[in-house]
């Protein structure tokens, strides 16, 4: 049964150019919120699309020597390829081209011209042909230029309709102060009535002559309807407002979340609810304003060409480490850096170490100790009652952040019970219960109560990263559908003992920071785009400085730390260990080296330790050494170790539990 309807959109882009990594960030908002509203039981419609009139469109295309028509085509079919290679699953895609869309805007129009909300008249000021804006005088800088791209403006004069705004202005400020949850984040709200709001409404120019790429007005053919009153009717259009079949405005409007970026929250929040007030339809439940992505501290924009999309991140890291970034880093509403590093940093330590280590640990565990059959719980002690607290109680709290659409917050509260289920085996020490049979009862309950939490936390990630749950469910053995709802993590306790789990591949494998910054510097996307933007910024970059390090003398004896850096020092645990046949002094070790990954290594210390001293044990393993085969074993690295004056060996160890394996040293 469906707990009633829920509308979200997203603006509609301009098919200028193709989207970026900005227009995603939106996108993939507004996907994350239907995919958690239809999981907790609502009936969605996600909108999206593109806002192709105007004469920046038309310019674009004659510089390009297409029409217009054939210019926004392209762009729009390489969006919508983006949206598909990003999982973005919406339920209609208008585009103000549409036939549908043309149509309605005619009659919406016409309605307010006949009920006198727009009249025509001239328009005259500081027009900008490069922007293709007019200014008023207290938005020019310097007295003349235009504020956008600096250069002179000319007072121009051009036949227009106006849209009364002013007649509606108390109006709508009585309606946003007795609506306090119409503007989100409320701070918004404040700008709009003391900016704008208060000090009085211009009324609105909404048709141009100067141009033809518009919705032609049909009761003036000089005219086309200019850009906000096009635009902003998208989301009813698109429902089939004004045409004959309007099932779906009856059943989804008012649309519950308009997702915008801050800079048009003001078009949203002033002229759309004038608009919608004066066609008698009621107002949307709730505009969101978000923050921007910058990029050096700069809006990322095609004309500063500082600019990094999607596409080549998808390739190299998966669209779900893409998601997980751009819900995870930064607060939704405020604004955040961009930067290869920060995402690369989140990809390695949240999705590499804390969620694939604790899948890939938890189904290596219960293969080795109960043959890959999920074990029944025994008795519940201490440690796995606050698991089951925290499992309990974030059904709820993930529902709130969501719906006060706070993805980071939510996503750092499933970070929690992730976090909490790996200090959960450092704790009770599976490798330590196995050894005896008093330890079974609890190792048996440990297992149980770790796979369960990985089978709610595949739930949980599904709207951020919709392609990560079905892995985790093959590796868990989980098939039941009704194992992977919303409502199956209500309650502790799903998972069906003797479900048999089958470890697979690593679902995020670290990445090598480093060479993957220097890749993407290298090639041709992101961070090409980054590099020439700071080295306009600097006389010497940065890169330029680090060859001059580099050509510092290194006294004999020394090495840099770039030399140091070839070396590449992980943790790794011990999960097995044997004696090697025929010598008294070699023990083989198998290591778990993080990311479901093991290596065989031989090293010289039988004489200090026994090999059951060694599994368990989370040791420190040069990772990069070139393999070498001693007595018919391929040794794949060399454990660290000290070594005293008369050639006594003691293991490097960071025992206690306390790091993965896999992670790194330096
Ligand atoms: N066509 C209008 C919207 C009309 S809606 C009725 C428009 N288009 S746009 O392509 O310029 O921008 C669309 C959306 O993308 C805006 O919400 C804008 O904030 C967002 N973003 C563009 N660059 C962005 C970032 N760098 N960061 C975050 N969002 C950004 O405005």
């Amino acid at each position: 049964m469906s707990k009633g309807t829920f509308y979200i959109t997203t603006p509609i882009y301009y098919p200028s150019g193709n989207m970026h990594i900005g227009h995603t960030y939106t996108t993939v908002a507004a996907d994350t919120m239907t995919r958690f509203k239809k999981m907790t039981g609502y009936d969605t419609y996600f909108l999206t699309g593109t806002d192709e009139h105007g004469q920046k469109i038309e310019r674009k295309a004659e510089a390009a020597g297409v029409t217009p028509q054939q210019f926004v085509d392209k762009i729009v079919a390489e969006t919508k390829d983006l949206w598909k290679l990003m999982n973005i699953e919406y339920d209609d895609f208008i585009r103000t081209t549409d036939d549908r869309h043309v149509k309605a805007v005619q009659k919406i129009f016409k309605k307010f011209y006949d009920q006198g909300d727009i009249y025509k008249s001239a328009y005259e000021g500081q027009y900008c042909a490069e922007c293709e804006a007019f200014w008023t005088p207290t938005q020019l800088k310097d007295g003349n230029l235009c504020p956008d791209c600096g250069r002179p403006t000319e007072t121009a004069q051009e036949e227009s309709y106006f849209f009364r705004m002013s007649k509606y202005q108390d109006w709508l400020i009585d309606y946003i102060e007795s609506h306090p949850d119409f503007i989100q984040p409320p701070s918004r709200a404040n700008e709009m009535l003391n900016n704008f709001l208060r000090p009085g409404l211009q009324d609105l120019c909404v048709s141009r002559t100067s141009f033809k790429w518009g919705v032609p007005v049909d009761f003036d053919d000089k005219h086309v309807v200019y850009v906000w009153i096009d635009a902003l009717s998208n989301y009813i259009t698109a429902l089939g407002y004004a045409s004959d079949d309007t099932t779906l405005y009856d059943k989804y409007w008012p649309a519950d979340i308009h997702l915008v970026g801050k800079e048009i929250v003001r078009f949203h929040t002033i002229y759309w609810p004038i608009m919608l007030h004066a066609l008698g339809l009621p107002l949307p439940k709730q505009v969101f304003g978000h923050g921007w992505l910058l990029f050096g501290n700069d809006k990322m924009s095609k004309s500063k060409g500082n600019v990094v999309y999607p596409g080549p991140i998808v390739e190299r890291y998966g669209v779900d480490a893409l998601r997980y970034y751009l819900m995870r880093e930064m607060p939704f509403g405020a604004d955040g850096n961009y930067t290869n590093e920060a995402l690369l940093t989140r990809t390695n330590s949240d999705l590499a170490n804390d969620l694939g280590n604790l899948v890939s640990r938890t189904v290596a565990m219960i293969e080795k100790y109960f043959d890959g059959a999920v074990p029944a719980p025994g008795q519940e002690e201490e440690s796995d009652q606050a698991l089951r607290a925290r499992y309990e109680a974030l059904p709820a709290i993930v529902e709130k952040q969501m719906n006060d659409l706070q993805f980071s917050v939510a996503l750092s509260e499933i970070w929690k019970l992730i976090g909490d289920c790996n200090r959960y085996i450092d704790i009770n020490q599976p490798w330590v219960l196995c050894k005896s049979e008093e330890g079974l009862p609890r190792l048996k309950t440990v297992m149980y109560y770790l796979a369960e939490c990985v089978r709610a936390i595949a739930v949980y990630v599904y709207p951020t990263m919709p392609s990560t749950p079905a892995r985790i469910f093959a590796q868990l053995g989980v098939t039941d559908p009704s194992l992977m709802t919303w409502e199956s993590v209500q309650t502790f306790g799903g998972l069906k003992p003797g479900t048999l789990v089958k470890k697979g591949e690593a679902l995020f494998p670290r990445i090598d920071i480093k060479k993957e910054l220097e890749a993407l510097a290298g090639g041709d996307q992101p961070e090409k785009t980054q590099a020439k933007a700071e080295s306009k910024k600097s006389p010497k970059p940065e890169k330029a400085q680090k060859k001059d390090e580099k050509k510092q003398e290194v006294p004999d004896g020394m090495i840099t730390i770039d030399d140091f850096f070839k070396t590449k020092l992980v943790t790794a645990r011990v999960v097995a260990c044997e004696r090697v046949e025929g010598s008294d002094k070699l023990l083989k070790e198998t290591l778990d080296v993080g990311g479901g990954k093991t290596k065989t290594v031989l090293s010289g210390i039988a004489k200090w330790y026994a090999p059951e001293d060694m599994v368990g044990r989370t040791v420190v393993l040069v990772e990069n050494l070139v393999p070498r085969k001693m007595r018919g074993t391929m040794s794949e690295g060399m454990l660290l170790c000290a070594s005293d004056e008369a050639g006594n060996l003691k293991l490097v160890t960071v025992d206690g539990g306390v790091f993965a394996p896999g992670c790194e040293i330096g």
